[in-house]
């Protein structure tokens, strides 16, 4: 990237405003805002035993555009992180969007169904911030089947310690 293009994107991103993120510049780390919905780079799971609630958004695959999938999930995941494992909760907003859901997978890894959650526990070597998911949706009634994919992007820079 040139300096011009990368001075274009600290530009971009501090028009965006919102939460601090270092990104480096030139050899430098420079402090910058973005926006809570940027997509973080980190691809490193620093987070130490415990349980944390994380921010959550689903992108369109490739891109930073909001998903339709954002219409049925919360905002926020709970990672359950202990012996090299993280297991990743995320939910629907209600029993009728998770009855739409036939199945799912996040970087690969099956997820299991407990009520409105998506239960997905994979080893935190294989994390990333931004993971590839996979579903099947089934809706009879209107004859509806679809399996599309979205990118899960995980905010583990503003995590709310639970315990
Ligand atoms: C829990 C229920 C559902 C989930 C999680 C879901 C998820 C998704 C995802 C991830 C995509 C790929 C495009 C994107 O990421 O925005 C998509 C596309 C699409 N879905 Fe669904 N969907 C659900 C229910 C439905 C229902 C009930 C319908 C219609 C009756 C529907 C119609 C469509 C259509 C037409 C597209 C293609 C248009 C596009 O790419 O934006 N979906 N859906």
């Amino acid at each position: 990237m040139t300096i011009t293009s990368r001075v274009s994107v600290l530009l971009s991103t501090v028009a965006l405003g919102g939460v601090l993120l270092t990104m480096p510049i030139m050899s430098q780390t420079a402090t910058v805002s973005a926006s809570t919905t940027t997509q973080l780079t980190s691809n490193t799971l620093a987070l130490s035993d415990g349980t944390y609630q994380v921010p959550l958004n689903v992108y369109k695959t490739g891109t930073t555009n909001t998903s339709a999938m954002m219409q049925y999930m919360n905002n926020t995941a709970v990672l359950t992180i202990a012996n090299g494992t993280v297991k990743i909760d995320v939910s629907t907003k209600s029993q009728a969007d998770m009855d739409m859901m036939t199945s799912f997978s996040l970087n690969n890894y099956t997820g299991v169904k407990q009520g409105t959650h998506w239960l997905v526990s994979m080893p935190t070597s294989v994390w990333q911030n931004t993971m590839a998911s996979h579903m099947v949706i089934d809706v009879p009634l209107i004859g509806w089947h679809e399996e599309p994919n979205a990118d899960f992007a995980f905010n583990t820079a503003n995590t709310t310690k639970l315990h």
